[in-house]
């Protein structure tokens, strides 16, 4: 496609979302960065202005979208918004935690999915995309509530594909392995290991692999070059990676077996009550 109309990028106040609103202005697009504070909005446009580009901002909350309507010529819809709750066993996980990642994973992007498609058709067709997650792939213990709701959205979309495809809307997946953000150094947090009971030996094996994952980042402003290639090129396919370790999992998914996969990371992560092995 080419770079022209408008872009709207949720979650645009900071990390991933910011990089892309600023990336996608430069490629030519008119965007609207979308943010949950006026702060983070004026940020934005300033950025923008100092590289001599015009980034508009509105406020939008994707849990409470309130009467926010996607602007006329939209073109580009990237739902970025993301957030992450404390890594838990499912036995011990907190409902509170499930409903807020669904709500803003799920929820949020459905509202504004619907939102969107009218303008998108209006356009002409345009690309919708969802950032999800490539720790998707990999069957992560203690990330259920999470993986399970990029997972929600992973599956929607490839519905959506089908269904919006006649109307020239082309749905981009993608998923990041490890861009520098602040949900990324959050990573190397300790687990709440009070919290984790019968889990600590599990957890500890969990928080080495979380935190090798940190030094592995990508800055955002190069996993935003590769997004806005991705939404600019028409035959880039459903799913696609946007740094070098998310590029890595992916290839590893397409290629491997799911119960392989499963089986090593069972033999990984296996402990038992008493520090041996589970059986
Ligand atoms: N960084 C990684 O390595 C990585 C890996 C896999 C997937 N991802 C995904 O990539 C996306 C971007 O993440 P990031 O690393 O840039 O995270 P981040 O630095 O934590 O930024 C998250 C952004 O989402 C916004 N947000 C959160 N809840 C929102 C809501 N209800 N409504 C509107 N905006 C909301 C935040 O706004 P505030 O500033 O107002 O809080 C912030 O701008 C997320 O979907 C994340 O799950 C990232």
């Amino acid at each position: 496609m080419q770079a022209e109309g408008v872009a709207v990028v949720t979650g645009a106040g900071r990390g991933l979302g910011r990089a892309l609103a600023l990336e996608l202005a430069g490629r030519g697009f008119e965007v609207e960065a979308l943010v949950r504070r006026p702060e983070a909005g004026e940020a934005v446009r300033a950025e923008g202005a100092a590289r001599g580009l015009r980034v508009g901002w509105r406020i939008l909350d994707v849990d409470e979208p309130g009467d926010y309507q996607p602007p006329a010529g939209l073109r580009v819809l990237v739902h970025n918004a993301g957030i992450d709750r404390d890594w838990l066993p499912l036995e011990l996980s907190r409902e509170a935690d499930w409903r807020a990642l669904f709500e803003t994973h799920v929820f949020g992007l459905v509202e504004l999915s619907r939102r969107a498609l009218p303008r998108l058709r209006e356009s002409g067709g345009g690309v919708l995309c969802a950032i999800t997650s490539c720790s998707i792939l990999t069957p992560m213990p203690l990330f259920s509530a999470y993986r399970a709701s990029k997972l929600a959205v992973s599956a929607l979309l490839e519905s959506l594909a089908v269904e919006v495809a006649p109307f020239h809307i082309r749905v981009l997946e993608v998923l990041p392995g490890a861009v520098r953000t602040e949900m990324l150094e959050a990573v190397a947090d300790p687990l709440p290991a009070a919290a984790l009971g019968p889990y600590r030996d599990l957890a500890s094996r969990v928080q080495q692999a979380r935190s090798a994952s940190v030094g592995l980042g990508v800055e955002p402003a190069e996993a935003a070059r590769r997004i806005a290639d991705a939404i600019l090129d028409d035959s880039a396919p459903l799913r696609v990676a946007c740094d070098p370790m998310g590029a890595s999992l992916l290839g590893a998914w397409r290629t491997g077996d799911d119960e392989g996969r499963l089986r090593g990371m069972i033999a990984t992560f296996a402990t038992g009550p008493a520090g041996g092995r589970g059986e």
